[in-house]
């Protein structure tokens, strides 16, 4: 059940058609190892205790872990965690997702079906079972849940500590990348079935679909994966980059904010984690390594700028438990609100010009011999050496022609423009 939206929540978020409480979202990720769990922890932990202090007595957090290898429970100083939400503290819920607890539920028919497929081509029961997990379809259902937790436990904000990059990535590119592919599926399943399935039933060699195995999957594609795609790029949704001051996790967090940036999934701060404290950096023996560590930290401030950098300085302890990872929280944020957007950027926007529109999307990151810029109907096709995405355009857009793509201070312009003659 959702909690009525307070006076607070409507003097929050502004006008009538946002009256409905909404769940601030962070998700965060980075390299293996450099910190994400504690981050997500602390973050959330923070954000609670910071918010009670301040009077929001009924402030509600939920820190979800969505790393199938979880270690949650771990950072929170727990035995175990489960896939149903547990108090952690007073106002902070945990829970380790879980996707194929629901995956059955989610994807029952048509799961079902390609079963039966795979095993009339002769395969094995449980190796059909297996194959007929589609793409996607953990990370789809892994977000859904995530979603769907926390609409439900009417929490003001939700931490998703994701697997590291090249995972996380799948996940949060899930809902676009599924879609584009299923479409094209249905719209082929469509033409069989247009032969009409009962009569094609006894004519064609192969199992054809049920209705309700359509209808699921229109479901899914039209209403599902366009939900998470939403929530996701809303405006209260950020991805975080952790990363520790070396070369190597400074890169593969560099990579992560353009990829993001081409599915339009915003960045709000990027977090240098177990940085040498002042103290340890005078020792002589550090000298070296703080030197490196100052050096790196320069390139990645400048580098995701305007996006803050935020520091977060190597315990002399691991930081497991409430209170440890509070305190980290406390130390990272400083004065800032743990869960504020603390960077604005605007996202894919279009504008109208003289002779058609112009396309801007924010593009970190990119060298212009690395990207490559197709239209094709009423997509862009976009493609960097690690990723390539599929833009959907407006509609009315499909007839125009792509006449110059640029890239410039991290954004990429694309202008379209009216071919002579045509109508809009
Ligand atoms: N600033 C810090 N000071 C001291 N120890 C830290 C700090 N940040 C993280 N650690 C410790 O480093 C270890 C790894 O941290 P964590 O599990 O958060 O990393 P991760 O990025 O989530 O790793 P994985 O990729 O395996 O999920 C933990 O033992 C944690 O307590
Ligand atoms: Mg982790």
């Amino acid at each position: 059940m959702r909690r009525p939206g307070s006076l607070r929540d409507v003097e929050r978020r502004g006008p009538p058609d946002r009256y409905l409480p909404r769940v601030r979202k962070l998700l965060y990720t980075g390299k293996g190892g450099v910190g994400k769990t504690t981050t997500s922890a602390a973050t959330a932990a923070w954000a609670v205790a910071r918010a009670r202090a301040n009077g929001h007595k009924d402030f509600r957090a939920l820190v979800a872990s969505a790393d199938a290898a979880h270690s949650l429970g771990d950072v929170l100083g727990r035995d175990r965690l489960g896939p149903v939400p547990v108090e952690v503290a007073p106002g902070l819920d945990a829970v380790e997702i879980d996707p194929r607890v629901e995956l059955e539920r989610r994807w029952g028919r048509i799961h079902g079906y390609l079963v039966s497929l795979l095993r009339h081509q002769g395969i094995e029961e449980m190796v059909a079972d297996e194959l007929a997990l589609l793409p996607g379809a953990e990370e789809i259902t892994t977000l859904l849940a995530a979603r769907g937790m926390a609409n439900e436990g009417a929490y003001d904000l939700i931490v998703v500590d994701c697997a590291p990059t090249g995972s996380a990535l799948r996940l949060l590119t899930a809902p676009d990348v599924v879609r584009s592919a299923a479409r094209w599926l249905l719209r082929l399943q469509r033409g069989v079935a247009a032969i009409a399935t009962p009569l094609a039933r006894n004519l064609v060699a192969i199992p054809l679909p049920e209705a309700a195995v359509f209808r699921e999957a229109e479901h899914l594609l039209y209403s599902e994966l366009d939900g998470l795609r939403s929530w996701l790029t809303e405006s209260d949704a950020h991805v975080r980059l952790v990363a520790t001051p070396e070369r190597i996790a400074v890169e593969e967090a560099l990579r992560a904010h353009t990829d993001l940036a081409l599915f339009g999934l915003a960045c709000d701060v990027v977090i240098a984690n177990r940085v040498l404290p002042p103290d340890a950096a005078r020792e002589p023996f550090f000298h070296d390594a703080a030197r490196r560590q100052a050096e790196t930290l320069d390139v990645l401030r400048d580098a995701v700028a305007p996006v803050p950098l935020l520091l977060a300085a190597l315990g002399e302890d691991e930081v497991i438990g409430i209170e440890a990872l509070t305190a980290h929280g406390a130390e990272l944020f400083g004065v800032e609100r743990p869960d504020a957007i603390l960077c604005h950027q605007p996202g894919l926007r279009f504008e109208a010009t003289a002779r058609g529109a112009r396309v801007h999307l924010p593009l970190p990151h990119v060298a212009p011999g690395d990207l490559d810029v197709v239209k094709l109907d009423a997509e862009l096709l976009l493609r960097t050496p690690t990723r390539r995405r599929a833009l959907p355009l407006p509609r009315h857009l499909a007839s125009y022609e792509l006449t110059r793509a640029l890239l410039r201070d991290g954004e990429l312009r694309v202008d379209l423009e009216r071919q002579p003659g045509a109508t809009r």
